[in-house]
């Protein structure tokens, strides 16, 4: 099969962002499937309660139709609750909406997959998904509530789900229409060859952490040539991440990331993001102050020169932030190859 037409549009979406009065509406990309998928979405994890449901609304008023969540971040009653009252205000409908969750390791087994799918959509309030991606290719073993199973020496416990049997499971509950979209997070090149030979549904994206300092060059040309868009997650850098240290690299306070934002005009964020978008990815920015969500929604009216593209394009230095230590030791450990 061949996806030059799907390309074309990846190409094609940077033409103009749709604006309603103050509110930017982002373009979409085509997805392998035949739907859109807005190339902005507002990332959730480690949103909490009293943050996540006015973050949701603000995005959604300032034109974020995409929103990132997933079963282990918790918060999926609380996003629900917001997509609720946007839709009951009449600011957008359900179909407007791009909700994307994520299956976690404990729920690998064929036969939980559309339990673990039933549960996030019972707490976002939703009778479907737009995309429901497997958050890794490494299974957990479920024992009792536990999300992260470990063993004496803190490494992840498998119950030896090959993931070809879970992205099965997931075929499943996409044919039944319980999620319009199925894809992978976390998958590496020769993960995602043993998806496309042993599956018969193609991922429609790869989730991956990607921003200046992993760019995901030689990752991101693979899914493409499959015809497997790439979500960027993590695309400022994450530094509220838990285990951030003090001395660790801010990629927003990169001295020459700065310089660009100075001569666009833009902030250091904006840059990042544009420069993504502007590969034909897809970023999923977290934030919840208002006028971050709207800054990182507000990329559409400049254009990074290819000269400065490739100026961010130098930064890469394998900085990857999330190494998942703990599944280290697991057969599906993704981050051992190259990409
Ligand atoms: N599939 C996976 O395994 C996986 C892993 C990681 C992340 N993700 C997804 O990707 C999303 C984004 O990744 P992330 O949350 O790790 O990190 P991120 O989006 O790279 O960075 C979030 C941090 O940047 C700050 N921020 C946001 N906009 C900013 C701006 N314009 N200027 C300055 N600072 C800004 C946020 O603070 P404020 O909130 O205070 O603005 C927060 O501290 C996640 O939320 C999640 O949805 C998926
Ligand atoms: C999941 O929800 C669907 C739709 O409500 C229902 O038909 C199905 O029986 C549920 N499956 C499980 C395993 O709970
Ligand atoms: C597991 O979670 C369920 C639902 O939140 C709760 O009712 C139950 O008590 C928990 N079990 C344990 C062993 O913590």
């Amino acid at each position: 099969m061949t996806y030059t037409k799907w390309f074309n549009c990846v190409i094609c979406f940077v033409a103009s962002a749709m604006t309603l009065g103050d509110t930017t509406i982002a373009p979409t990309i085509k997805l392998n499937n035949g739907l859109d998928m807005p190339v902005i979405g507002l990332g959730t994890w480690k949103s909490r309660e009293g943050d996540v449901v006015q973050a949701v609304k603000d995005a959604i008023d300032a034109g974020y139709r995409h929103i990132d969540t997933a079963w282990i971040y918790q918060n999926e009653k609380e996003i629900g609750e917001a997509l609720k009252a946007k839709i009951d205000e009449g600011v957008v409908k359900r179909e407007d909406l791009f909700i994307v969750s994520k299956l976690w390791n404990t729920y690998h087994r064929p036969e939980d997959v559309e339990l673990a799918i039933n549960q996030s959509l019972n707490a976002l309030g939703l009778d479907y998904l737009d995309l429901y991606l497997m958050h890794a290719p490494t299974d957990f073993q479920k024992v009792g509530n536990t999300t992260f199973p470990t063993d004496e020496n803190g490494q992840a416990v498998s119950a030896g789900v090959d993931f070809v049997d879970t992205w099965k499971a997931m075929e499943e509950v996409y044919r039944k229409g319980l999620t319009k979209s199925i894809g992978i997070s976390n998958f590496n090149k020769r993960q995602i060859e043993k998806i496309l030979e042993k599956g018969s549904v193609v991922p429609v994206t790869n989730q991956v952490e990607c921003h200046p300092y992993l760019n995901q060059k030689k990752l991101a040309e693979f899914c493409k040539s499959k015809g497997i868009t790439l979500t960027a997650y993590s695309p400022l850098g994450s530094a509220d991440r838990p285990w951030a240290k003090p001395d660790d690299p801010k990629l927003l306070d990169d001295p020459n990331l700065k310089k660009i934002a100075d001569k666009y005009k833009k902030s250091a964020a904006q840059i990042v993001l544009r420069y993504l978008t502007q590969r034909g990815l897809i970023a999923i920015p977290k934030s919840v102050n208002k006028g971050r969500i709207e800054e990182n929604i507000n990329i559409f009216d400049f254009e990074l020169s290819p000269e400065d593209m490739k100026y961010v394009d130098s930064f890469d230095r394998n900085g990857r932030i999330f190494t998942f230590d703990w599944s280290s030791k697991h057969r599906f450990y993704p981050f051992s190859d190259e990409y």
